[in-house]
């Protein structure tokens, strides 16, 4: 059996993969990245896209930011609405001049691929069956079928960062996992249209009929989500009770709403909050979705996938530089405090702007009563433009 050799062994290609393999490749550290999609779905997939100034700063400064800084939209604030009105939060100066870009997910993987494939180091797209092996010894090993073919990477070190239906946590025993999760009772019905935004800025909407967010991907792009059932099927939801259900929630007593046009993307995702304990094992370290999920309502998935990697691109940049394991060894506890916080901003975001169905009217008053307090009080808003900028990636 062919048999490959490198330092590391990086399973799934989506931002968290990627981004390993670039900073690695940085410092003269070689990967392998293998991805069981093909290079069209891992770059058309479309996600979230709301970046952090952490995010945008890695992006910068490892050389893949060209493109983000011309083509990406800076947003110093956001507004929360309820009642029929929106309510402005200036993030950059509650936080000192921090901000967040739109920059949508697949134009970070479309950028990290180019810079993989001009580094010429490889990246294996449409390979079956990964199977991380070995990693509580020195000398784990990942094995794979490409095109029909079984092959082995023997390697020093296995990055799980194949998301979360991934098979790297799948390969721990259960026994040495601890998992803490939440399902909520609702899930995104997310849109894209060819409409210009009418907004220089997000809206998040608090409505009795449901959540509904507006949002953006260029000058002509507009992004709009609903809150709708978790199991609920995109042929109930034809365009035109789209743009009636997002007028009703979005519509505000001043006028404004958003522009409609052609919708061109549909889909239904669920919400869940989910993190595994430790992110590592042995040889093996699980990074990005692989290890945690949040739902989507605080934006911080992609950000806690880049936070993750770079601690461990840090890490393992000190090991085969001076052998040290320091950074090795701190890494699970560290990222998992990363990770509890943004699961904390992201579950009382989630709480404060959805409508549960088994909702009580106290419930209903609370809810209300919080985005008022939120909305009036500078030291509310400071919190969450803290944590929607989000804090600087430590190493
Ligand atoms: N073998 C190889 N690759 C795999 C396997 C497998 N068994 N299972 C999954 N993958 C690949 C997926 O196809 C995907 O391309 O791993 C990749 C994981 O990428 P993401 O799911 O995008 O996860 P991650 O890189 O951690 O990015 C973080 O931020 O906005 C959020 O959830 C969103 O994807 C996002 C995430
Ligand atoms: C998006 O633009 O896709 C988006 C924005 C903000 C979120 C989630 C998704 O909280």
């Amino acid at each position: 059996m062919p048999v490959l050799r490198t330092q590391v062994a990086i399973v799934g290609a989506g931002p968290a993969g990627l981004m390993l393999g670039h900073l690695l490749h940085l410092r003269g550290i070689d990967s392998v990245i293998l991805e069981n999609r093909s290079r069209e779905y891992v770059i058309e997939r479309v996600r979230a896209g709301v970046l952090e100034q952490g995010t945008v700063d890695l992006m910068t400064s490892s050389g893949v930011g060209d493109r983000l800084q011309r083509e990406g939209m800076r947003h110093d604030g956001i507004y929360i609405a309820f009642d029929g009105a929106r309510h402005h939060i200036d993030m950059a100066a509650l936080t000192g001049g921090r901000a967040i870009t739109v920059y949508g997910q697949n134009e970070v993987v479309k950028d990290l691929i180019a810079a993989r494939i001009e580094s010429g180091r490889p990246l294996h797209f449409e390979v079956e069956q990964v199977r991380p092996q070995g990693f509580d010894g020195t000398s784990p090993l990942v094995g794979f079928v490409e095109n029909g073919e079984r092959r082995e990477i023997a390697c020093d070190f296995i990055a799980g960062c194949d998301g979360f239906h991934g098979v790297c946590r799948e390969s721990v025993p259960a026994d040495r996992l601890n998992v803490y999760e939440r399902e909520y009772p609702f899930g995104w019905l997310g849109i894209l249209a060819h409409a210009r935004p009418s907004s220089a800025e997000l809206v998040y909407s608090n409505h009795r009929r449901g959540f509904a967010l507006f949002s953006m991907r260029s000058p002509q792009v507009t992004r709009l989500y609903l809150q709708c059932a978790p199991d609920e099927s995109l042929d109930a939801w034809p365009d035109e009770r789209i743009w009636t259900e997002l007028r009703l929630r979005l519509e505000m007593a001043d006028g404004w709403r958003p522009n409609e046009g052609e919708i061109f993307q549909k889909g239904i995702t669920g919400m869940r909050s989910f993190v595994v304990e430790p992110m590592r094992f042995g040889r093996l370290f699980l990074a990005g979705d692989a290890a945690h999920i949040v739902p989507p309502t605080g934006a911080k998935g992609l950000n806690l996938a880049m936070a993750d990697v770079s601690r461990l691109a840090a890490a393992l940049t000190r090991y085969y530089e001076s052998g040290s394991e320091i950074g090795l060894d701190s890494y699970s506890e560290a990222s998992l405090r990363r990770t509890w916080r943004a699961q904390r901003f992201s579950w009382w975001m989630t709480t404060m702007l959805h409508r549960p169905p088994d909702e009580s009217a106290f419930d209903h008053k609370r809810q209300l009563a919080e985005l008022d307090y939120l909305v009036n009080s500078r030291a509310a808003m400071t919190s969450l433009a803290e944590n929607y900028v989000g804090t600087a990636f430590e190493d």
